[in-house]
């Protein structure tokens, strides 16, 4: 047991992945899990976030299991709204579509489509002003980490939505570790190191707001059943965003359960 209070969230981010009917054997082998041995709705946030064209079919299947589970975005327009803006997803129509919660700052919405900083910080307040929840990654690359500026990227990149966040709105953030280096490699961050690396997160987050002690800090890259249990009995590692092992039930259910139970 870490002994943190702080409830764990266990996110599948599915990214461009898969086919309609595999993502629906997906739901209906991981509720089916549920069913056999339920994890209290208590004991961890659990929810996956599709593709945008399968966000409602996702959402709507996941009201038959038998716990809550979210159905999060994984973006979202930097245009808040309405309007002439050829194929965006605001923010509103995410919350019309009854959608709770969206990634924002991935590092390969980072890195491969042009998300700067200045972009993710229209899509974080446009997020936050519409009452979704946002789970805002954050992350160095191998390059950065090797010359020791892993943490303050990660910080800077902390500091930067402070500019958008209003105080009564970080509540409503999740923040997710996510070394580049580390996402779809095998590699994952030792738990010292991740866990070394939130709890600076968790002092630059403290800096920031008084809600940065009871924020939850997930971490992802490379997170599977095997090092489940290590990584969530670090204190400040409260869940996981899980890339290509939550594209197997059995799997995602596994690190669920191991969150879920050291906490
Ligand atoms: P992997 O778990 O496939 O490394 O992906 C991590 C990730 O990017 C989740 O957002």
């Amino acid at each position: 047991m870490s002994g943190s209070t702080i409830t764990p969230w266990v996110i599948g981010n599915w990214k461009m992945n898969p086919m309609q009917a595999d993502a629906s054997a997906l739901l209906q082998d991981f509720k089916q899990l549920l069913n056999n041995q339920n994890i209290a709705e208590d004991s961890c946030h659990i929810g996956v976030a599709p593709v945008a064209i399968a966000l409602s079919a996702v959402r709507d299947e996941l009201k038959q299991a038998n716990r809550k589970i979210l159905t999060v975005a994984q973006d979202l327009s930097r245009k808040a709204g309405t309007g002439a803006y050829t194929g965006e997803i605001s923010a509103e129509l995410l919350k019309d579509s009854a959608i709770e919660f969206v990634l924002v700052g991935h590092s390969e919405r980072r890195e491969i489509f042009g998300d700067h900083p200045q972009i993710i910080n229209e899509k974080v307040k446009n997020a936050l002003n519409a009452g979704l929840g946002v789970i805002y990654c954050v992350g160095e690359s191998l390059e950065q980490r090797e010359s020791g500026q892993a943490e303050h990227v990660v910080l800077q990149q902390i500091c930067d939505i402070a500019a958008v966040v209003q105080p009564a709105q970080w509540k409503s953030i999740v923040v997710a570790y996510e070394p580049i280096w580390a996402i779809g490699t095998g590699k994952t961050a030792s738990p010292a190191d991740a866990q070394a690396m939130h709890a600076k997160i968790r002092e630059g987050l403290s800096q920031i707001t008084p809600e940065g002690q009871q924020m939850a800090i997930l971490y992802g890259g490379s997170v599977k059943p095997e090092n489940a249990v290590e990584l969530a009995a670090c204190p400040d590692i409260n869940g996981a965003l899980v890339g290509g092992a939550s594209l197997n039930a059995e799997s995602f259910y596994q690190i669920a359960q191991a969150f879920a139970n050291t906490k």
